[in-house]
């Protein structure tokens, strides 16, 4: 608002002192070219009368007076030899003229003047011999600029008074537009103030303008992004107390059966004691996934970077999971097609390859096989995880990497696991600024690709 004002009255003056400026000098200029016209009219008559040798005559003399009349100014007539033939005021007659301008004007060089300050325009006209260009005197007039000034300061009354009238319409103005501008963000901001509390609200619907429009949809899309997050923060926790209720529940039955039955065989205890502490390794293997990707969830805050070998590490990995594989009597190869060597956090990337790996045993068919292959090129390098297995079916391949999502979850207990691998896998690639994806066909096998950049990038995704 005090911008618009400002500018306002910064505008307003500008364009007032310059039309006061223009002003001056156009009635200046208009002024003195006036005055030359006469004195050069003069001048060719002063010539014909031989004033300069004599200056009685008549005519030339009523021009004169009629000249300074009119303008309120003084004339001088100088000859050759620079002395004063007339002075209208008489002052001067018979004295040596040898003003800069009388001479300048002597060599043939008209010239103007406009004293601001003594409010007075001077100019010189030569005289000069007819036919020829030969100059025998000059003629001096200086004619007063008091009628410049008074429409001047007509000028400066009336035009500060519409300078003000002019103010105070930019005042006013500018009050009411900005107090409309300003109006749909002061509407946002009550919104925003009464919402505060939930989000059971249908966001903002302030479309006055395309700014707040942009505002109003920014908002809502960030307001959506926030439910969704809120919503699968519930749908995580309402999992979470799920799965790691399971294996309790299934204690209280176990130890249940044992409280209320009497005399109760030791090997029936034993077998038990046996089922519930498996059930106990169960929930602890949860709760440890449970860890990993919830500090995996905090995003690159503790990542460990290094120069890493990756034929080295997935090399490891192949030999740590080797006697799982061959439990189920699956083929493992590892084919390597360049040595590579990447910027990454040695430790997430072992677990993420070694879910894969593992899930790729898990869920194999007796004496089938996995085949992990290493590639890159200049930017990334590339992990393939393939096996000979149950498959994922074509709807439920987008899920896998849900969290405690799984696609038999009877099988799935069976074989082990808390549907938590793959969401770790992913999280671990991600931090990685990498990718992972899942190509399957049922019954005939499945194939995880990976593919992570050589050199770390930091920085918010
Ligand atoms: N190589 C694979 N072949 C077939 N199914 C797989 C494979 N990898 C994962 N899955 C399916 O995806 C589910 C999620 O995997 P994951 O997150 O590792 O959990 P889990 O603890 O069950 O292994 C598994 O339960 C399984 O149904
Ligand atoms: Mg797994």
């Amino acid at each position: 608002m005090l911008m618009l004002v400002l500018v306002g009255v910064l505008s307003g003056t500008t364009v007032y002192v310059g039309i006061i400026q223009a002003y001056e000098s156009r009635a200046v200029s208009l002024r003195t070219a006036e005055i030359q016209n006469q004195c050069t009219i003069l001048c060719d008559q002063l010539y014909s009368y031989d004033y300069l040798s004599d200056n009685s005559s008549e005519v030339i003399n009523s021009s004169l007076v009629q000249l300074t009349n009119i303008y309120s100014g003084r004339v001088m007539i100088v000859d050759q030899d620079l002395k004063v033939v007339k002075d209208t005021y008489a002052l001067n007659e018979g004295r040596i003229n040898v003003s800069e301008r009388v001479v300048l004007c002597m060599r043939g060089q008209s010239t103007s003047y406009y004293d601001k300050k003594n409010h007075y325009i001077e100019v010189t006209s030569p005289i000069m011999e007819d036919g020829t260009d030969r100059i025998v005197g000059v003629m001096l007039a200086s004619v007063s600029t008091d009628t410049i000034e008074d429409s001047l300061r007509i000028f400066h009354t009336k035009g500060r008074l519409i300078l003000l009238v002019v103010y105070i319409l930019v005042a006013v103005l500018a009050m009411l537009l900005s107090e409309r501008i300003v109006r749909p963000l002061k509407r946002i901001t009550r919104e925003l103030e009464d919402t505060t509390e939930g989000y059971e609200w249908d966001g903002l619907h302030e479309e006055t303008y395309a700014e707040t429009k942009q505002i109003s949809d920014a908002f809502n899309k960030l307001l959506s992004r926030l439910r969704q997050i809120d919503k699968s923060r519930e749908e995580f926790v309402s999992n979470v107390s799920h799965e790691l209720k399971t294996p309790l529940a299934s204690m209280k039955v176990l130890a249940d059966s044992l409280i209320f039955q009497e005399n109760v065989p030791v090997e029936l205890y034993e077998e038990f004691m046996q089922d519930i502490g498996k059930e106990i390794d169960r929930e602890n293997e949860i709760i440890n996934d449970l860890l990993t990707l919830v500090k995996m969830d905090k995003t690159a805050q503790d990542v460990n970077i290094r120069q890493t070998n990756v034929n080295d590490l997935l090399e490891l990995i192949l030999k740590r999971l080797r006697p799982i594989a061959e439990k189920k009597n699956v083929e493992m190869v590892l084919e390597s097609f360049r040595p590579v060597v990447a910027e990454i956090d040695e430790v997430k990337m072992t677990l993420a390859i070694s879910n894969l790996v593992e899930n790729a045993i898990k869920y194999n068919m007796e004496n089938g096989w996995v085949h992990v292959s290493l590639n890159a090129d200049h930017r990334f390098f590339y992990v393939k995880v393939a096996d000979s297995g149950i498959g994922i079916p074509k709807e439920d391949q987008e899920h896998v990497f849900e969290r405690f999502f799984r696609v038999d979850k009877s099988h799935s207990k069976e074989v082990g696991g808390t549907g938590l691998g793959l969401a770790i896998a992913r999280n671990a690639v991600l931090m990685h600024r990498g990718s992972i994806k899942v190509y399957s066909e049922a019954n005939e096998g499945t194939t995880f690709t990976v593919r992570v950049p050589l050199l770390y990038q930091t920085g918010a995704e």
